[in-house]
């Protein structure tokens, strides 16, 4: 018998327990072993919990408890699963999460902690919910350079962009409709201001780089400012506006990413990721381009990614599967400014577009005037746009 705890009976909490009770035996077949939970820990009362004695809001139940080996950390945020995580791992037990924050922030750490206590950090939902893309990049990919990857990675903001798009929804409407379906975070300023996003990317450039990418040093950028103009003309030229993560990976090695609204054209398949979907275009240079799609939020979609990883840990106790991320590089980030992009200009000022060499002007709405760039640096860009609204396109 495998033991496991949960941390944190949120959503996500919830979830993981639903699965491992509703699917025991083939989830024990794939495991090697029957999983069973021992302890739940939440600061709240369930006692009307069927089993109601799972719980407790002492870790140490579970850290002392040496028949305890999987520890599952769905609390989210900093504290106190920072802490409880390392303790887990110096204890010799795995842990496994879906707290993106914990790992953007901690990863290389955690990881290195996991390796000498041969255990194992597993955190395959903490990006794309249910989607697998953690574990492909780590091992089915892991013979190509990864040269990018293009992500639609939040689920609140792809359902609001998505509901303005096909319904004229009011950013605010669909921001509430996606906080009653449980897709976003405690504080929806993560998902709308591209924080979550952020952190994502952040994780998946690790990743594809081998080395620890910061999400400080990624701009980002949220989907507050577009609006039904924005939405009317970037329908007219054949594009839809998603809030897009990005790395790309240049021929020496460096990164340029960024967390913000892309217009991405019809013909890519993208723009067809609607609703709470993710998906995440990667190019390697082997295999060329693969795209990764499915929930990427949600109670049981994150957690079937989450039990997943618990049925790896049960599989590798004491022997800790390499995870391809190292330590920060210094210079490993291009300069944000240099990067370019064609962009898309919504603005008052009709006369705007002349100083932009090849720009097309695209019509207006609403008094307001939208033109297109021809490809430039950003800090060219931004030395002229002065409070204009703008969105890069995606090439
Ligand atoms: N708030 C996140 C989202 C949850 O909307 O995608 C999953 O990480």
């Amino acid at each position: 018998m495998v033991y496991a705890a949960i941390l944190g009976f949120g959503t996500v909490g919830s979830g993981v327990y639903e699965i491992l009770r509703k699917n025991p035996s083939s989830i024990g077949k794939k495991a090697g072993d029957t999983i069973d939970v021992k302890y739940i820990l939440d600061i709240r009362d369930f006692p009307d919990h069927p089993e109601a004695h799972l719980f407790t809001k002492n870790y140490d139940d579970i850290l002392n408890d040496e028949e305890v080996s999987i520890v599952v950390e769905v609390m989210g945020g900093l504290k106190p699963a920072y802490e409880f995580t390392k303790a887990a791992l110096l204890a010799g037990k795995s842990v496994v999460t879906s707290n993106k924050e914990l790992v953007a922030t901690h990863g290389t750490e955690l990881i290195a902690i996991a390796k000498e206590n041969k255990t194992n950090y597993f955190f395959e939902a903490s990006v794309g919910g249910g989607i697998p893309i953690i574990r492909p990049l780590n091992q089915c990919l892991a013979a190509n350079e990864i040269s990018h990857l293009h992500g639609i990675l939040n689920g609140t903001t792809n359902y609001i962009l998505t509901k303005m798009f096909q319904e004229g929804s009011s950013f605010e409407d669909a921001l509430k409709e996606a906080q009653d379906l449980g897709y976003a975070e405690r504080n929806p300023e993560a998902d709308v201001e591209g924080h979550d996003a952020c952190r994502k990317t952040a994780i998946l450039a690790s990743l594809a780089t081998g080395k620890f990418v910061d999400y400080n040093d990624i701009p980002t950028e949220g989907i507050t400012k577009i609006t039904q103009t924005d939405v009317i003309m970037a329908e007219k030229i054949g594009y839809v506006i998603k809030l897009i993560g990005s790395a790309e990976i240049d021929a020496d090695g460096k990164v340029n990413a960024i967390v913000a609204p892309r217009l991405v054209s019809k013909t890519s398949l993208l723009s067809d990721v609607d609703g709470v979907f993710n998906a995440i275009m990667v190019r390697g240079d082997s295999l060329g381009d693969v795209m990764f799609y499915g929930r990427g939020a949600g109670k049981l979609p994150t957690a079937s990614a989450v039990v997943a990883d618990v049925i790896d840990a049960a599989k590798h106790f004491h022997i800790n599967k390499w995870v391809i991320w190292g330590e920060a590089e210094s210079g490993l980030m291009n300069d944000p400014e240099t990067a370019s992009y064609r962009y898309f200009v919504r603005t008052k000022d009709a006369s705007l577009a002349e100083k932009f060499p090849g720009a097309e002007e695209i019509g207006g709405a609403d008094g307001e005037f939208v033109f297109v760039t021809a490809p430039m640096q950003e800090k060219d860009f931004k030395a002229q746009v002065g409070d204009n609204a703008y969105i890069r396109i995606l090439p």
